[in-house]
């Protein structure tokens, strides 16, 4: 028998938990619905109890991220997009805006900034695969980015760029990026999250993080444009603090949160963040071994220090989008792999994503299942 027959007879193990999507990702491991607490549920998310389950949640991130007493972190609408929205439409047009873009997320955010507040970036672009000129950016403008880009699969490599006295503020979309990166919480004014990326929670919530600056900025600066109540982090003339202590702007989904409070403190039981980043990176390198092991397969993300340990985006030689299609197709018909096609504006390839919910022996339990579908769809 070739080698090549040999690697189309499909293997027998398959990885317990084929859960390899992007966002949503896996639950984490051992999770069911049953065992959420569910007291919370049917009462005012303003009651005692529920406004009580909102701190703890907050509590928990809060610990979860090392976030220092600096920085408020608060629960608002309309996941990671709503965040991300609201700070830029509640901060920017105070001074000129940079926004970088590399991937289909930043270039979102720059749609926003040119197209709805018609601010004019600069705006400093790179292809699928690689990070643009970090050295270009004038900090005397507030900057957009994308910390992990996820539908490229390429990330900052750390917060060294970001200069301690800056002018500008600093507004990152880590949503894919938090629970698996050590962030230098000092150089970010603005950071947002969803929670179900390396938490495994639910979508509807954004989580909202402001430095000391960022809240300088909303308590000096008012937009010109009109701002609808599901922005507003005003109240009077101050700071609505109590966003950030679990007085959400609007109606929370308290099944979500109970569920991010779940996947929190399985976080916790694992050690933490450390304990989070240890599997991400497992994850992480067991995949990298399966890329090094087979020649078809290779990164999207050129250079290996930008390289995303969450969502990693492999080419496949010789694939176009149809190829894609049915490879992941056929995965997903033996319940093997799910949602592992690369994003619908990126380059057609594989992402797989290695966020600590997902388990290291899955990934590795992937590998023959990827040749299975490769070469039998060569043949
Ligand atoms: C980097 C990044 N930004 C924004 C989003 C949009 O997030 P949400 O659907 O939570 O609003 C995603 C979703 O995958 C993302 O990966």
């Amino acid at each position: 028998m070739t080698e090549h027959a040999h690697r189309a007879i499909m293997p027998t193990r398959k990885p317990a938990r084929p859960f390899f999507s992007s966002g949503p990702c896996a639950k984490p491991p051992g999770y069911s619905p049953a065992k959420l607490a569910t007291h919370s549920l049917g009462r005012s998310h303003r009651s005692k109890l529920g406004k009580a389950r909102l701190a703890h949640c907050i509590d928990l991130m809060r610990e979860l991220l090392e976030l220092p007493a600096t920085h408020r972190l608060g629960i608002v609408p309309a996941s990671d997009t709503g965040a991300y929205e609201m700070a830029m439409w509640t901060m920017l047009g105070a001074r000129p805006v940079t926004a970088l873009a590399w991937e289909s997320f930043g270039e979102g955010w720059v749609t926003d900034a040119v197209k709805q507040l018609k601010l004019a970036p600069t705006v400093i672009r790179a292809d699928y695969g690689a990070l643009p000129d970090l050295a270009a950016i004038d900090w005397t403008h507030d900057v957009l980015f994308t910390w992990n880009g996820t539908t490229s699969g390429v990330r900052v490599p750390n917060a060294e760029w970001i200069p301690a006295d800056r002018q500008g503020l600093s507004f990152a979309d880590a949503t894919s990026a938090v629970f698996a990166y050590d962030i230098d919480w000092a150089k970010i004014d603005v950071a947002t999250l969803s929670w179900q990326k390396v938490l495994g929670g639910e979508g509807a919530h954004g989580v909202l993080i402001l430095g000391p600056r960022a809240v300088e900025r909303l308590e000096t600066y008012t937009p010109a444009w009109p701002l609808p109540k599901v922005f507003r982090l005003m109240a009077k003339g101050a700071l609505n603090e109590g966003i950030f202590t679990g007085e959400t702007i609007n109606t929370p989904s308290m099944l979500a949160v109970e569920d991010a409070i779940w996947a929190l403190e399985w976080a916790k039981s694992i050690g933490g963040l450390k304990g989070l980043m240890a599997r991400s990176d497992a994850n992480a390198a067991a995949l990298d071994k399966l890329v090094a092991e087979r020649d078809w397969l290779s990164y999207l993300a050129v250079d290996p220090t930008t390289r995303s340990k969450t969502s990693v985006c492999l080419s496949v030689v010789g694939a176009d989008a149809a190829f894609i299609k049915a490879f992941t197709a056929a995965l997903e018909k033996e319940g093997a792999a799910y949602d592992i096609a690369g994003y619908r504006d990126a380059p057609p390839g594989l992402r797989i994503w290695c966020g600590a919910t997902v388990d290291t022996a899955d990934i590795e339990a992937l590998g023959q299942w990827l040749d299975w579908a490769f070469h039998s769809l060569r043949s």
